[in-house]
């Protein structure tokens, strides 16, 4: 099954919460690039999962959150059913496109489809938000306004036609999430309303004065050459908008998708540059292979 990533084309943090997280104010997108999941049913005696995977470094154990998506929907719905699951990763780690939360939410899909969809689609997205803040938008439509966490959902349309070119740009190193809340001074945010940054977005006006990004600043900080990948991106001018998506490290240019020149000099080595397009679909369609890139 085909598991596709997003990308925040906004991401307001409004305020930190008692439990330690910090309740978003965001802009979901789903996008086409993502990875491959197979699921194959393993006999009626298996009492584990099996996981592999392409990717290096990748855990293939209780902590990877295919594994806890099974797991969850075994314990929720009383199917007895265990999958041999292989991942062919192409979605970098540590890049804010959400590709681990893909897989979660591919699996618990492909779980329901296998056990006769005892679940509904507003089921699958409760249990989702259960796993983590950002598995649920996965049973959106594709444009998704996420408040909480990140886990409530709400659908809107697409604010950018769905062919809009994209280039994701991210260098070799990640950034995990944690790390970037930690570094986050939330005196530094910006004063966006976030609805209001979905009308102007909705109303066509300026692509790069509506992606504003909380995380940017906690992420340079962290991470200060991804300030100068951004300023450098920024400065081609063949780009709409440049920004960060998640807590980093891609940055997302919309508007082209030919990588700039400057990404083939010494020092870029490892940078991980793929064109990409926003997709929108009812809930779950996009996991059919079939339709990649349709
Ligand atoms: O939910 P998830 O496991 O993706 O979150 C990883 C970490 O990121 C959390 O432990 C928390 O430190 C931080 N986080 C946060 N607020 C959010 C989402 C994540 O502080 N809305």
């Amino acid at each position: 099954m085909f598991s596709p990533s997003k990308i925040n084309l906004f991401l307001r943090v409004m305020r930190r919460r008692e439990d330690g997280y910090h309740d978003l104010a965001s802009l979901f997108h789903v996008i086409d690039l993502g990875d491959t999941v197979d699921f194959v049913p393993l006999s009626p005696d298996a009492a584990h999962d099996e996981l592999t995977c392409n990717m290096e470094g990748v855990p293939t154990d209780e902590s990877n959150l295919v594994i806890k998506a099974l797991n969850l929907f075994r314990r929720r719905t009383g199917a007895q059913q265990y999958f041999r699951v292989h991942l062919h990763k192409v979605v970098p780690h540590g890049a804010g496109l959400g590709g681990g939360s893909a897989n979660a939410a591919t699996a618990l899909w492909a779980a329901n489809e296998a056990a006769g969809r005892p679940a509904t689609n507003a089921q699958l997205l409760d249990w989702a938000g259960e796993i983590g803040s950002d598995i649920s938008v996965f049973f959106s439509q594709g444009a998704a306004y996420c408040t909480g966490r990140g886990e409530v959902v709400e659908d809107v349309a697409p604010p950018l036609p769905l062919a809009t070119p994209l280039l994701l740009v991210k260098p070799l190193q990640g950034l995990a999430t944690p790390a970037v809340f930690r570094a986050l001074d939330l005196a530094g945010r910006s004063t966006a309303d976030p609805r209001g940054l979905l009308a102007a977005l909705a109303a066509g006006r300026s692509v790069s004065e509506a992606c504003v990004n909380d995380l940017e600043a906690p992420a340079f900080a962290v991470m200060p050459e991804l300030a100068e990948l951004k300023e450098r991106l920024a400065g081609e001018g063949l780009f709409d908008a440049v920004f960060m998506t998640g807590s980093g490290s891609t940055i997302v240019c919309v508007g082209a998708d030919q990588p700039p020149a400057f990404l083939q000099e010494p020092g870029y080595e490892g940078t991980f540059v793929a064109p990409a397009r926003l997709i929108a679909r009812p809930p779950g369609e996009w996991y059919q292979p079939a339709l990649l890139r349709a």
